[in-house]
């Protein structure tokens, strides 16, 4: 402690006594204009996926009290909202179905007339340029909420791909344009990737979610999917948030198994993660801007505690900043249009 107390000190005065400093960084501060000019990171509104819930069974949309701005949508208002979303030059939005029945095997999530596959189709014909991806999971649709089948309390990894693969292909046969497996079983990207080859999908790209974590930062997701386990907790299959060097091997597997993007989830909290992807990774990496840290955020500037626009702004130039090729985000239209009309 002396020691640097005295090296600070006389580095204090020496410098009150020498020449003023050559290297001035704030010279390129001094203006809005050359702070433009030299900003390294430049979000746009091409930079997003919005995700959107889709419910069946609902005549109206029903808000999500703790995501301000997101509800379940009805089909009719989820491509109303696709048009406004195209509108403001967002590429694309993710889809999430909450289906009016759930049952041992999530058998919704890979029916014909599904939820999710009737609001692709119904988006897809209205606004056929916009990207609509899927998220390829069971537990929206299963009884007890987990992302696979069951047996004595355990997700059983194998008998699950076949499951997940069906849902995949039946995303694509709607005309999904991307479908994107959020579950975290073993073995899924190549179990879906043949599925998809195997029904005249050779073309649809799959979008890993490769590093996911068992976080705590999807709880206002899980309400709004209603997708919350109904015992346990997902720790068995999500990944733990201590580790950093699993998250490459998942990486590293899904890209052997033929993975087009991978994804980083959560954002945040998992901005080192997102960097070291990027990294190593040769397809473009996306990251989940999560719904707990939207949450925090939303909550926060309600009560005046933070200014929200800035903080916003702030999140997800650093997600981008931490190597981000796109940003799945609930606050893509509100960012969009501050991007755009400032
Ligand atoms: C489905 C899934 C989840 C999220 C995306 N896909 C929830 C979970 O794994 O429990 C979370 C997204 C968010 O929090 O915004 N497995």
């Amino acid at each position: 402690m002396d020691t640097l107390h005295t090296a600070l000190g006389a580095r204090g005065s020496s410098a009150a006594t020498s020449t003023p400093p050559l290297v001035r960084p704030r010279r390129l501060r001094r203006s809005a204009t050359l702070r433009s000019l030299v900003r390294e990171t430049v979000l746009t509104p091409h930079d997003f996926i919005e995700p959107l819930f889709v419910a069946d069974g609902i005549s109206e949309r029903i808000p999500v009290p703790s995501m301000p701005g997101v509800a379940q949508l009805t089909i009719a208002d989820a491509v109303a909202e696709a048009r406004e979303i195209a509108s403001l030059h967002i590429p694309g939005i993710i889809l999430f179905g909450i289906p009016d029945a759930k049952d041992e095997t999530g058998t919704g999530a890979y029916a014909a007339d599904g939820i999710v596959q009737r609001a692709v189709r119904a988006i897809k014909d209205a606004v056929p340029d916009l990207i609509v991806m899927t998220d390829v999971c069971l537990c929206e649709y299963t009884s007890h909420g987990h992302c696979g089948v069951i047996s004595n309390g355990e997700v059983l990894n194998d008998p699950t791909l076949e499951l997940l693969s069906q849902t995949a292909v039946s995303h694509a046969d709607a005309g999904a344009d991307v479908v994107a497996p959020s579950d975290m079983m073993d073995g899924r990207v190549a179990a879906i990737r043949t599925a998809l080859d195997g029904h005249g999908h050779a073309s649809t790209p799959i979008l890993s979610y490769a590093a996911k974590y068992a976080s705590s930062f999807y709880g206002p997701f899980r309400k709004a999917a209603e997708s919350a386990p109904q015992f346990g907790d997902r720790r068995g299959y999500q990944m733990d948030p201590a580790n950093a060097r699993e998250a490459l091997h998942e990486v590293e597997l899904d890209l052997e198994e033929g993975a087009d993007m991978v994804m980083v989830k959560p954002a945040l909290a998992f901005l080192d993660i997102l960097w070291r992807v990027k990294q190593m990774s040769p397809v473009p990496v996306g990251a989940y801007n999560v719904s707990g840290e939207f949450a925090m955020v939303k909550a926060a500037a309600e009560r005046d505690w933070i200014d929200g626009r800035a903080v916003m702004l702030e999140i997800l130039h650093s997600i981008k900043r931490a190597g981000a090729d796109f940003i799945l985000s609930y606050h893509a239209r509100e960012a969009s249009r501050i991007l755009t009309w400032g």
